[in-house]
């Protein structure tokens, strides 16, 4: 890529390679009064990037302190970050506060020992693998389904959030949710909970030993998290030690696969955990809680999105169970779905990417640039912060018409080919694309066939509807539905 700047920084002064950078235009003001001024309470990111957009396109900078902050919308720009230019960044300080729950798990590592975590972790999350968690899916969902009368209303987005929770605990633990993973459930709401606390609070990492009560609660409820896991970490162990055959959970995959890699070549001894191949019960613990996290919210808050998207839209609700009835039956005549008819069940897949657009769980993402960067015309200094938002880019007329719409038929094969690879990216890209992607579809499309051959879930009228963008996309308010045999 050319630029309009010929000497490298390595020979010039601070002074001068501040002449070198050509930021775009941008707020002027200084960033932390504008948001009070115009979006405090409550603060919402979702307006400031809307905002940002609208304003300025598909690129803008502004200055938060000392800090760069550049907030993309380009489908090619967001490429450059995650995927053209990745090797010059990192997710370390836009990614520090989760590091205080997640510790050095694949959410949140970096460098040489992520991608050898992502080795050891990606046979547990390999298509064949994961396939056998598809009966779980679908059995617990199925237990749900045959829990509900006629009739019955209830919060679409709980509902949600148990089940998940149920295919979580079966899937990672081999466990059906016990009096442990309730708790882990509790404390780590308790810490969802004090995220906003924590995230208002500068530095809160790094003063995590004084007595502030916020901070506080935060500890207890992580020693309690750490208890139960290691705990669990302990039981899979002895588990295994004691000859048990294989009972396929994540846990116990992780905790037997090695980096066969480094085997080979020896090289695995530069990093904190291990100077085997295996890995620590402190890394199996960052590891369990990180995944626990990122696979049970997310596909919860989809999945809730989903129903009340099909609930406004009839007509794509009528194609779905039309596909459903034609795949798998319905009624005293019809079978459970199985992983083989996810192919046949192709707009049930369209409606859950559908709702995705619209309603991303994972809605923005940021990384850090460890050297200058180029983005035609513009330069940045190092430790530039670059944002990009899901929630913005997938809301773009320019690469979805009538962006507000539910139309499920945008991802037809087609369809899909006529768009950018980054005006979608749900499961953001590139080298840390998240390795739950195929558990989080199976999960999608078999709960949704499952519940959907006996119920239609209908929405509550006058119910308030709104977003919170917290570490992902939640309803603000609880979703009441009625739900009524199909
Ligand atoms: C609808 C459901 C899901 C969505 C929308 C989602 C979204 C994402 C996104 C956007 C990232 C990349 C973050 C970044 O690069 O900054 C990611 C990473 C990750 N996700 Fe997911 N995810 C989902 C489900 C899952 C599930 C079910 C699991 C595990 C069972 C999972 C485990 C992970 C892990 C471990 C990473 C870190 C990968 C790495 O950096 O190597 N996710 N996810």
């Amino acid at each position: 890529m050319s630029t309009t700047v010929q000497s490298t920084p390595q020979q010039q002064t601070p002074l001068k390679q501040q002449d070198e950078y050509r930021f775009p235009p941008g707020l002027k003001l200084n960033l932390p009064f504008y948001f009070l001024r115009k979006f405090f309470k409550p603060a919402d990111p979702i307006a400031l990037f809307e905002h940002l957009a609208r304003t300025y396109g598909r690129i803008t900078h502004y200055m938060l302190g000392t800090s760069h902050i550049v907030f993309l919308n380009d489908p090619e720009l967001i490429r450059e970050i995650l995927v053209n230019q990745a090797g010059s960044f990192i997710k370390e300080r836009t990614q520090r506060r989760m590091k205080i729950l997640l510790g050095e798990g694949l959410i949140t590592s970096e460098g040489d020992f992520h991608m050898r975590q992502r080795r050891i972790a990606a046979p547990a999350f390999h298509r064949q693998r994961i396939a056998a968690y598809g009966e779980i899916m679908v059995r617990r969902a199925a237990a749900m389904r045959d829990s509900w009368q006629p009739g019955q209303r209830f919060d679409v987005s709980a509902a949600m959030m148990t089940l998940s929770l149920e295919i979580v605990a079966r899937t990672l633990f081999a466990t059906e949710v016990t009096d442990d993973i309730r708790e882990i459930n509790h404390e780590v709401n308790v810490i969802m909970g004090l995220y906003n606390f924590l995230v208002a609070l500068p530095r809160a990492e790094s003063y995590l030993h004084l007595p502030i009560p916020g901070l506080m609660r935060f500890k207890k409820a992580r020693r309690k998290l750490d208890a139960v896991v290691h705990r669990m970490i302990a039981d899979h162990r002895a588990y295994s030690e004691s000859g048990g055959e294989d009972r396929g959970d994540l846990l116990s995959m992780l905790a037997a696969s090695r980096d066969e890699e480094a085997e080979v070549t020896g090289q695995n001894d530069a990093n904190k955990s291990s100077a085997q191949s295996q890995m620590s019960d402190e890394q199996l613990r960052d590891e369990v809680i990180t995944i626990f996290l990122a696979g049970y919210e997310t596909t919860a808050n989809a999945l809730a999105w989903t129903w009340y998207l099909l609930s406004q839209n009839p007509e794509a609700e009528a194609r779905m169970f039309a596909e459903i009835e034609y795949v798998i039956g319905s009624g005293a005549t019809g079978r459970l779905p199985t992983l083989e008819d996810m192919p046949r069940l192709r707009y049930t897949e369209q409606v859950f990417a559908e709702s995705m657009r619209l309603y991303p769980p994972a809605w923005a993402m940021g990384r850090q640039s460890t050297s200058p960067i180029e983005l035609e015309p513009y330069r940045f200094p190092a430790e530039t912060y670059f944002f990009f938002s899901q929630y913005i880019v997938q809301r773009d007329a320019a690469n979805f018409p009538d962006p507000l719409r539910f139309d499920p038929d945008r991802f037809t094969p087609e369809q899909k080919a006529t768009r950018p690879r980054f005006a979608y990216f749900p499961f953001g890209g590139g080298g840390r694309q998240c390795i739950g992607e195929a558990f989080a579809w199976m999960e999608g499309v078999l709960i949704l066939a499952t519940i959907a051959q006996k119920w239609r879930l209908n929405f509550v009228p006058g119910q308030r509807v709104g977003v919170q963008p917290k570490i992902t996309l939640r309803p603000k308010y609880p979703m009441l539905m009625t739900a009524e045999l199909r």
